[in-house]
Order: C-alpha cells, then sequence, then structure tokens
C-alpha cells in the first residue's frame, strides 16, 4: 500500500477544511485532527497563512534606545527588531549575506533583548550599521568589483500599529493599519504605544497554534477548565461577540450583574477597583468587561479595565509553539509606588489562569494525536469564534482574502433578529 504524498494529503485536508466553512454556525464541527498534527498541511498553513499575513513580533517598548534589540526566530526566519540611529524600528534578517550565517545564533528559545552599536558576524567578522547596511569586511580587496553597499543584512518588511511591530514575510500584504484600524478608535483610550510590558512568562507548547487561538477567543470553556476562577467574573454564556470582520475578531466578556454593579459602586465613592491603575476615559461598558481579540492570523490580545495583555507566538512545528504572555499596563501604573504590590498580588493570578489554559490546550493536542481521535465535532453558539477562525482559514488557504459578512453574528446584542 502507497502512501500520500504530504502535499495530496494536504490538498484533501483544504478541501474538507472548505467545506466545512461554509456550514452555517448551526450546523459547525470541530475541523479533523490532521488539521493540528500534519506536518505537511502545516507547510501549506506557513507559506499561505503565515508568511502572507501580519505577524506580531514586538512591542515598541522593548526597543526603546538606539541600538535596542530584540533578537527572535519566527517560521523559521531569524530575525532582529532594532531601533536605529534615526530612531526608527527595523526589522533585518540575521542572516549574513557573506556565507548565510546566523550573526546572532545561540539559544533563541524565546526572543532575546540586547543593546548594540553593530552587528558583527561571528564567523568573518563583517559588521553592520544598526539599519543593515555593511560597514566593515575585511580582506575584501581583492574581490573584484565587490561593493560594499550592495551587501546589506536583508531588511523585512514591517510596520507599526498602536505600539506593536509586526512582519509581513512575503512583502504582500496591505498596510497593517487596513488590516486592524478599525479597532483604533476603541482602543485609543489604552494608549498602547506608551504602555510598558510589566509582567512576562514563557511558555513551551505542545499543542498547535489553532488549539491556542481557538482556547483564546472562546469562552465556553470558561465553565470547565475556568470554573472556580474566570467563570465566577464572566460567565461564558454572557460573551458575545462583533459582527465578523476580515481580520479579526473582536468578542466581549461582560462581568456578571453583581461585579458590575460592586464596580460601578466603587467608581462612584471614587475609590480605586482592585488591580493596576484604571486605564482613564474608558465606557461605563469598558468598564465592567474585557475586550478580547484575535488579530489574524495569532496576534492576540485582551483589554481589560486596567491593563492589556498580550500573546507572541512563535510557531516551531504542526505540534509545537512558543508562547509569551505579556501584560501591558500605563505608564501610571509603572510610576506608581504601590507597583511591587500590585505586581505581587496579579502575577499569580494570571499564571494561574493560564496554567490552566496550557492543561486543557496540552490536552487537546494529546487527543488529537490519537487514532481514536474522530475530530469533526459538534459546536456551541458559544464556539462561533471557533467557526469564523476555519471561515478565515478557508479563504486564506485558497489564496483569497477573507471578506466581510453581509450579516449580524448569530447570538448576542448584535445577533441577527
Ligand atoms: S558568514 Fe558572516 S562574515 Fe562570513
Ligand atoms: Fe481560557
Amino acid at each position: 500500500m502507497t502512501h500520500p504524498s504530504p502535499v495530496t494529503a494536504a490538498d484533501g485536508l483544504i478541501t474538507e477544511i472548505t467545506t466545512q466553512a461554509a456550514r452555517p454556525l448551526e450546523q459547525a464541527i470541530a475541523l479533523p485532527p490532521s488539521a493540528y498534527t500534519d506536518e505537511g498541511f502545516h507547510a501549506v498553513e506557513r507559506e499561505r497563512v503565515f508568511r502572507s499575513g501580519w505577524l506580531c513580533v514586538a512591542h515598541v517598548s522593548e526597543v526603546p534606545e538606539v541600538g535596542s534589540f530584540l533578537a527572535l526566530d519566527l517560521v523559521d526566519e531569524p530575525l532582529v527588531v532594532v531601533r536605529g540611529r534615526d530612531q526608527a524600528i527595523r526589522v533585518l534578517s540575521r542572516v549574513c549575506p557573506h556565507r548565510s550565517m546566523d550573526i546572532m545564533p545561540g539559544d533563541s528559545a524565546f526572543p532575546r533583548p540586547g543593546e548594540a552599536r553593530l552587528f558583527s558576524c561571528p564567523y568573518h567578522a563583517w559588521t553592520y550599521e544598526l539599519d543593515g547596511s555593511l560597514r566593515g569586511c575585511p580582506h575584501m580587496e581583492q574581490a573584484a568589483d565587490f561593493n560594499r553597499a550592495d551587501w546589506p543584512m536583508p531588511l523585512v518588511r514591517s510596520d507599526i500599529w498602536n505600539g506593536f511591530v509586526f512582519v509581513n514575510l512575503d512583502g504582500s500584504a496591505a498596510p497593517v493599519s487596513q488590516h486592524y484600524g478599525d479597532l483604533d478608535d476603541l482602543l485609543a483610550p489604552w494608549r498602547i504605544p506608551e504602555m510598558q510590558i510589566a509582567i512576562s512568562m514563557d511558555w513551551e507548547c505542545d499543542f498547535n497554534w489553532k488549539v491556542m487561538i481557538e482556547n483564546w477567543m472562546e469562552s465556553y470553556h470558561h465553565i470547565g477548565a475556568h470554573r472556580d476562577t474566570l467563570n465566577r467574573i464572566m460567565p461564558g454564556q454572557n460573551t458575545w461577540i462583533e459582527p465578523e470582520h476580515p481580520y479579526y475578531i473582536h468578542a466581549h466578556l461582560p462581568y456578571t450583574d453583581d461585579l458590575k454593579e460592586q464596580t460601578r459602586a466603587t467608581i462612584a465613592r471614587g475609590e480605586r477597583v482592585p488591580g493596576f491603575m484604571a486605564i482613564p476615559g474608558l465606557s461605563e461598558e469598558q468598564q465592567t468587561e474585557w475586550g478580547l481579540h484575535v488579530g489574524y492570523p495569532f496576534f492576540m490580545f485582551l483589554t481589560m479595565p486596567d491593563r492589556l495583555l498580550w500573546y507572541r507566538l512563535l510557531p516551531l512545528s504542526a505540534g509545537k509553539c512558543r508562547l509569551q504572555t505579556m501584560t501591558l499596563v500605563s505608564r501610571d501604573t509603572m510610576q506608581s509606588p504601590d507597583l511591587p504590590a500590585m505586581l505581587e498580588a496579579e502575577t499569580p493570578l494570571l499564571r494561574d489562569f493560564h496554567l490552566e489554559d496550557m492543561m486543557v490546550n496540552t490536552g487537546v493536542q494529546k487527543g488529537l494525536m490519537s487514532r481514536l481521535a474522530r475530530g469533526r465535532g459538534r459546536l456551541s453558539h458559544l464556539e462561533e469564534p471557533v467557526w469564523l477562525i476555519q471561515r478565515y482559514l478557508a479563504a486564506r488557504l485558497a489564496g483569497r482574502l477573507p471578506e466581510k459578512a453581509a450579516r449580524r453574528p448569530y447570538y448576542g446584542p448584535k445577533a441577527a433578529e
């Protein structure tokens, strides 16, 4: 018996995903297991979904000064995000144009911050300016017609939106503001470019990137995985989503009525709500809910009344990714004398609720690897984001841009009549 080639197997899967994504939500089912485990299919995703989209690599506060850099590996590309002498933030490939050495070898398990005046390749000591131009290359005077200006470190297309640095590896995407710009007004009060990372945690993840974003976006699992934590303050059945957008999902996670009332009373008394310093200028709704977002393909962020959570995801293979869970806070919070106490109170809570997600995500991937996994399980209406992710994926796998659906969400305040 011959085995199907990876390309053929991926083709069959793409056809199945396309058919599946065309079902209405009432008929929606989970993806087949191989969509999360097959390396051939993952290679197609890397090409059609990751390389053609905008991938978030940094927050501007991670490269605050001239020469600050962050080295990271993304979709097999060794990259460095760096602030140049002109204050511009660039993303350069770390592949030396001489003989392809990674100019910053070493443990790149997680992004590595640093400071540099120049970049120097450890192989033959060619040196580069912070903008990537070649500055020094010893003993090259006998190489005929060799011109230093022709040998810079490759510049990767990048863009900045709301304080986040994105790369587009194939150079084909429209400006990042055309993808996520509809969120600008909503996000304005958080003043994200001025925020600072107060808490950062690294996670080695034995699961597919879609297991992560599906778990991130659906709140159905509050009833199980977060039964004793999140579900007490924001039960999954109260969550609802905005109308379908081609480039992102925005879900609202309102507090329980009791907690809303309590929060409003605290604010009315002029007292501080527990947590970090409140973000000024929020609407009453924003003061009593979390705003959950995924910018496709995997830019995950969550607005809260006192902070912004951001998950930096680096996919490694079909079954593995790395994740950094970051908490960004306002300058007021960073300068507050109460900051150490706030960090001490908030850090364990963040770790605990993420551990609950790590447990289920790892368990899901283990299940998906089993030969007994059926996959294709029926979805609840509360899993509408899972189905929206399928619709996005199907469009990108077919080489199409996603479209804005001419319909309302299936449930919640903005649902179809
Ligand atoms: S490979 Fe970098 S200097 Fe030779
Ligand atoms: Fe969760």
